[in-house]
């Protein structure tokens, strides 16, 4: 072992929010628990409000308690905000924009991780075919501080009398250089290759983006850089999504590019996220809120429980607790237990509740020790 200390204490903002928010972050904060107990890891997780249920109880979607308790953090695991009730407020108070993106904005977490990987035990359960998704391994890196969605937004009439709309897309140099820089860095520490998604062709923005990645390549030699069009990369990712590694793109590209990406992993139940500046961060699963589905105890917790995962290793700088939770939801999967998302004829049905149970006793029976390979 190394001479590093993974044991804490470590403060955690659990933020569970809207919809199955809640159900999945019970399950996450089991499994890490669990870690706890198995490893002599103190965690000392403290509750807040966003979203929905911060409107409801104070009136606002972040509250300023909320900023302070993530301010006194090691690290935040949030579940999901959002749902038909408050879809009718004004966008600035909605959970979405006031909750989420102004959490994002508040802590400057820029660079959004979000790993698209092949699960053998699922390949069947996406709906592409098993010889396309095998062996997929993709590091999405979406900006996520900038570009539309946080640009100026305005509703005016132009002079015919006719109405009309902005949105603003602006990057600064320096906005574009540090998640450029992340992604050439991420893409060293894996297999050396790094695209860059953008519509050149079309945005000066994109244009932009690519003079200021030429630069930084040079700092990379070992890097092999190349570019995209977002709408081929659309396509490219579900007809050959092998030939990626690290994928770096703004942020409303980002937003669509990873949604498809889930679909190679099976559901979006299994996709984590983490939103990073430095080594603080925000850990969430990149679902939704799912309100449909809400409060039956049916959700898929894996997306938040690996989110767990990501935090241990990016924020808390327990790396090899990282993959015991990860190894410990392999064994899970390779038993056959699924919730209903990843339900297929042969496997087991499981509540999210049981889900989180399932894995929290794989790392507890320590059958997966230190070392084993994945
Ligand atoms: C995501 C979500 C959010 C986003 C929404 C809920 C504002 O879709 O995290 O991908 O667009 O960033
Ligand atoms: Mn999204």
């Amino acid at each position: 072992m190394s001479g590093r200390s993974c044991k804490g204490p470590f403060k955690i903002l659990v933020l569970p929010g809207d919809g199955i928010g809640p159900e999945i972050i019970k399950e996450a904060v089991k499994v890490l628990k669990a870690l706890g107990e198995k490893k002599g890891i103190t965690f000392n997780f403290q509750y807040g409000l966003i979203g929905g249920a911060a409107i409801d109880e104070t009136g606002v979607p972040l509250p300023e308690e909320t900023v302070e308790l993530g301010k006194q953090s090691d690290a935040i695991l949030l579940g999901a905000v959002g749902g038909p009730k408050w879809d009718n407020l004004p966008p600035e108070i909605r959970p979405e924009l006031g909750g989420l993106l102004k959490i994002r904005k508040v802590f400057d977490l820029y660079a959004n991780l979000r790993p698209v990987m092949f699960f053998p035990e699922l390949k069947n359960a996406s709906p592409l075919k098993p010889e396309i998704i095998e062996g997929v391994d993709i590091l999405m890196v979406r900006e996520l501080t900038g570009g539309l969605y946080f640009g100026e937004k305005k509703r005016f009439t132009t002079e015919q009398g006719e109405q009309a709309v902005i949105d603003t897309l602006i990057y600064t140099e320096k906005e574009v250089e540090r998640v450029v820089r992340l992604g050439f860095e991420l893409a060293q520490k894996r297999r050396g290759k790094l695209t860059l998604v953008d519509k050149a062709n079309v945005l000066e923005s994109s244009r932009f983006w690519r003079e200021i990645t030429e630069e930084i390549k040079k700092e990379y030699p070992d890097v092999e850089l190349s570019y995209m069009y977002v709408d081929n990369c659309a396509m490219q990712l579900i007809r050959n999504p092998r030939q990626f590694d690290v994928i770096v793109t703004e942020n409303m590209f980002g937003d669509i590019l990873t949604d498809e990406g889930a679909v190679l992993a099976g559901s979006i139940g299994l996709l984590p996220s983490a939103s990073l500046n430095g080594k603080f961060g925000l850990y969430e699963p990149i679902h939704g809120s799912a309100p449909d589905i809400a409060g039956q105890n049916k959700a898929n917790p894996l997306a938040t429980i690996l989110s767990a995962g990501m935090m241990l290793r990016y924020s808390l700088d327990c790396p090899e607790e990282a993959l015991l939770i990860e190894k410990a939801v392999k064994a899970v999967l390779q038993k056959g237990y699924r919730t209903g998302d990843i339900l297929e004829p042969g496997t087991a049905l499981v509540t999210c509740e049981e889900m989180g149970d399932l894995v929290a006793e794989e790392i507890l029976g320590g059958v997966y020790d230190e070392g084993l390979p994945l």
